[in-house]
């Protein structure tokens, strides 16, 4: 029997030896080591032995068996180790291989003007109202009423304004400056904010006019505001926006939620003062309006006019940045037109 087991053994380790995959290893367990295998078949015969004898033989078969299974065990680990090896390989990745790229998407240019420009009045201390504490359906009193613009201004009329339909005073807002009333109702001075946002205005859609487009409302309520600390914000925001040396000039004028009222122009980018096409020959660009604010305003948000003042004012975002970029115009911004987009 110890023959046999020896040679039991020695075939084994050939086929062991020889064996090339994994699946040539289960097939050698299979033959040798299983249940039915030929290890099991010798070991039934071991009661027939005498005492002395089994013990000797049970014991060099299962010596046999243990090392028959770890050079099994080594032969996997080596296959294994293969297997990986070749996947690794096929599945290397070819760092110099160049790169698939996702193109990146990036701000509007509207977005990035925006931005620019709230963060210079954040600098000059200001801080930002957002968009839903002044929405873009609004009612009439907010845009019209409160602000002093009597019932039969023309702004009301149909023509400048949306009206929503089966709706009593609702309206798409045609201006910001609805933001002051809802920035200063039931809150005490000192307010200092500014609102962007979405306006709608009936208009013809031409290169100078789209039916929406974006304003930046501003509002600063303290105790003794002047005139004087208005011109010394909106020249400062002109210094920063536009550069140090773009002469500029306060020219009078009327809104009825200020008194007195101003628009500032900046000299024209386009011909340098000269005057052309874009400023009617007149050297000059309109960028905002402004003023004080109007007692009758204070009053209807309960701020009483004679302890507090203030300064407002409203700018055409689309018309700061088609100045500052020379584009000449507004339906680009809203053609979504790469070949546009991607030059800024
Ligand atoms: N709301 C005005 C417009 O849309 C702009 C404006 C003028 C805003 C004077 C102001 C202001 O706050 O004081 O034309």
């Amino acid at each position: 029997m110890k023959e046999q087991l020896e040679k039991i053994y020695s075939d084994a380790s050939a086929e062991i030896e020889k064996s090339a995959s994994i699946n040539d290893l289960d097939e050698i367990k299979a033959k040798y080591l299983s249940r039915k295998g030929e290890f099991n078949e010798i070991k039934k015969n071991l009661k027939n032995l005498s005492d002395t004898d089994k013990r000797i033989v049970g014991s060099l078969a299962n010596e046999i068996t243990q090392k028959l299974e770890a050079s099994i065990k080594s032969k996997y680990d080596e296959f294994y180790k293969k297997e990986l090896d070749a996947k690794l390989l096929k599945e290397r990745i070819d760092i110099t291989l160049p790169g698939k790229f996702d193109r990146m998407g990036k701000a509007h240019p509207l977005t990035t003007t925006t931005n620019e420009i709230v963060s210079i009045f954040q600098s000059l201390g200001f801080s930002v109202v957002s968009n839903d504490k002044s929405p873009e359906v609004e009612t009439e009193y907010y845009n019209f009423d409160a602000l002093n613009v009597p019932k039969d201004h023309p702004a009301r009329d149909m023509q400048d304004t949306f009206y929503v339909k089966h709706a009593s005073n609702v309206i798409l807002r045609s201006q910001t400056s609805g933001a002051q009333i809802h920035a200063m109702e039931g809150k005490n001075p000192p307010i200092r904010i500014i609102a962007p946002g979405r306006v709608y205005r009936n208009e013809n859609v031409n290169a100078r006019k789209n039916n929406f487009f974006h304003q930046i409302e501003g509002l600063y309520v303290d105790k003794d505001i002047t005139f004087g600390d208005l011109k010394g914000v909106l020249n400062e925001f002109i210094r920063i926006y536009f550069g140090a040396s773009r002469p500029t000039r306060f020219r009078n004028s009327f809104f009825p939620f200020t008194e007195p009222s101003a628009e500032v122009d900046v000299q024209c980018i386009m011909c340098e003062g000269k005057g052309c096409r874009t400023c009617s020959g007149t050297g000059w660009l309109e960028i905002l309006g402004s003023g004080m604010v109007d007692p009758n305003v204070l009053r209807n948000v309960g701020i009483d006019p004679d302890i507090y003042s203030g300064f407002a004012f409203g700018m055409g975002v689309e018309r700061l940045a088609m100045l500052k970029y020379a584009i000449d115009d507004i339906r680009l911004f809203f053609n979504n037109d790469e070949r546009f987009l991607n030059q800024f």
